[in-house]
């Protein structure tokens, strides 16, 4: 399974569930579960928790999608800048012409960027962004006189979308199996998760494994056909998987020597997730294209974009070629003036200062729970972490196919959702839990998920004790 936790109630008589169940297609869902359970219906939110139909209050243990970065209290807020956008021009596109937010927000974004990153396409959402930076790539190759550079090298077990270009580069087979074959060539390398590599206890080690691993996988492939490189400052799929030192500067250096882009896809880690605006603020690198979306408006609107770097740009300012991709709502000005008064927002309530302080007790508060048997690794940064669990701590042996579906399905899904946390069980690789709420939280919040945590974590440790390790 993979999503958000949910409760599972036996199946009730409310008008909204039978509407539910009768229209709504849920995302990446086991329809049929529905035939017995109930729908978890979210209605409504305060600060750093969301209110299910039931009224029990839950803790928006992921920020929704990784979204919510100021919580559910802004609304008011935020809404009057919507309101008075809506007043004054509801819409107006980036097809040839602007408008004053695309513009100031594309301004705003250039300040906080790293060095030499001045231009923004703005989309939708993260799938268009990742597939507009690609499109930029291969155009920019041609506008060099490289028109054989498509290919993509992306890594195992990331996400980065679900239209047929992103899933393209998404390495989760079971996304990618049901759509194959996929329109973009891409090769996908070993991604940083270091608890499973060889190498993984020497961090130099490790950086050097994975850097080889790229460079060879560029010369089976042949440079001359490679366009650009995606990943994760902080890889979210497989579990928080952080970078080892030197990793991001032996991409750079990688990349340029073999004319190849190099695309930081920030989706979730952008706009503070990782205390930073932006990864190449975090780990000391200058990427040429950033994918961003999500935190960009703190999930109030549905917006994405790329972030280009000005050697990027210049071919499309120069005249040599135009940039041939649109997307009627990419850079809606309601949805630009949202993103501004969010960005403006975090900016005067400190909310990367307040990441950034509590990284550490965040850091303690989860590596707390190491003891509990079925812990087997703890890792992430900022207010993004994730919790492997293993059969067994010494050996590392991690629950297979039917055992993992059920620790995470049966067991774990209700006892967290029980005790009022929302947060990710995914089984989709490894099995891991992850917290990534709001960017606003206090570490008292954290100090209660862990109480959750251990809680659903030592159920679930009986439960492996009782049932599961007769496999
Ligand atoms: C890193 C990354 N890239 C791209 C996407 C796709 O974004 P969207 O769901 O907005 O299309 C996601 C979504 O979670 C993501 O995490």
């Amino acid at each position: 399974m993979t999503g958000n936790n949910g409760a599972g109630s036996p199946a009730g008589t409310d008008a909204m569930q039978e509407m539910a169940k009768r229209h709504l297609m849920l995302h990446f869902t086991d329809m049929s579960a529905f035939n017995e359970y109930d729908m978890t219906i979210i209605e409504r939110g305060e600060g750093v928790y969301v209110y299910d139909r039931q009224g029990n209050r839950l803790i928006d243990g992921l920020s929704g999608l990784y979204c919510t970065s100021l919580g559910h209290s802004y609304g008011d807020e935020v809404g009057e800048v919507a309101h008075e956008q809506l007043k004054r021009l509801p819409f107006s596109s980036n097809w040839t012409v602007a408008h004053p937010p695309s513009i100031e927000l594309a301004a705003r974004i250039a300040d906080l960027a790293p060095d030499g990153m001045n231009r923004v396409f703005f989309t939708s959402g993260g799938s268009e962004s990742v597939e507009s930076a690609w499109k930029m790539a291969v155009q920019w190759q041609q506008a060099r006189g490289e028109p054989r550079r498509r290919k993509v090298i992306a890594r195992k077990n990331a996400y980065h979308g679900v239209t047929m270009g992103a899933l393209s580069f998404t390495g989760i087979p079971v996304c990618r199996t049901p759509f194959d074959p996929l329109g973009i060539p891409a090769v996908h390398v070993s991604n940083t998760g270091a608890y499973r590599h060889p190498e993984g206890h020497d961090e130099a080690a490790h950086c050097a494994a994975l850097l080889a691993e790229i460079e060879q996988t560029i010369e089976f492939e042949d440079a001359s056909t490679i366009a650009m490189m995606i990943a994760e400052p902080v890889q979210n799929a497989g579990g928080c998987f952080t970078p080892p030192a030197g990793y991001w500067q032996g991409l750079r250096e990688i990349c340029d020597r073999h004319g190849i882009l190099l695309c930081s896809d920030e989706v979730i880690c952008a706009y503070g997730r990782i205390g930073e605006w932006f990864g190449g603020q975090r780990f000391g690198f200058v990427p040429d294209l950033v994918t961003f979306a999500k935190g960009l408006t703190a999930a109030h609107f549905s917006m994405g974009g790329v972030l280009m770097h000005d050697r990027v740009a210049e071919p499309f300012l120069d005249g040599t070629t135009d940039y041939n991709n649109g997307l009627t709502f990419g850079g809606h000005p309601v949805g630009c003036a949202v993103a501004l008064k969010s960005l403006e927002i975090m900016e005067r309530d400190g909310v990367l200062e307040n990441v950034r302080a509590n990284e550490p007790a965040v850091d303690r508060a989860l590596n707390g729970l190491r003891d509990i048997p079925i812990v087997g690794d703890v890792r992430g940064m900022g207010y993004f972490w994730a919790i492997e669990l293993v059969r067994d701590q010494q050996t590392r042996e991690p629950f297979s196919g039917s055992d993992a579906e059920r620790l995470m399905s049966d067991v774990l899904s209700t006892a967290l959702y029980e005790r009022g946390l929302i947060c990710r069980l995914d089984d989709r690789a490894d099995p891991i839990v992850q917290i990534a709420p709001p960017l606003v939280s206090e570490p008292e919040l954290f100090t209660e998920i862990a109480g959750i945590l251990r809680e659903g974590f030592e159920i679930a440790a009986d439960h492996v004790g009782e049932t599961i390790t007769t496999g």
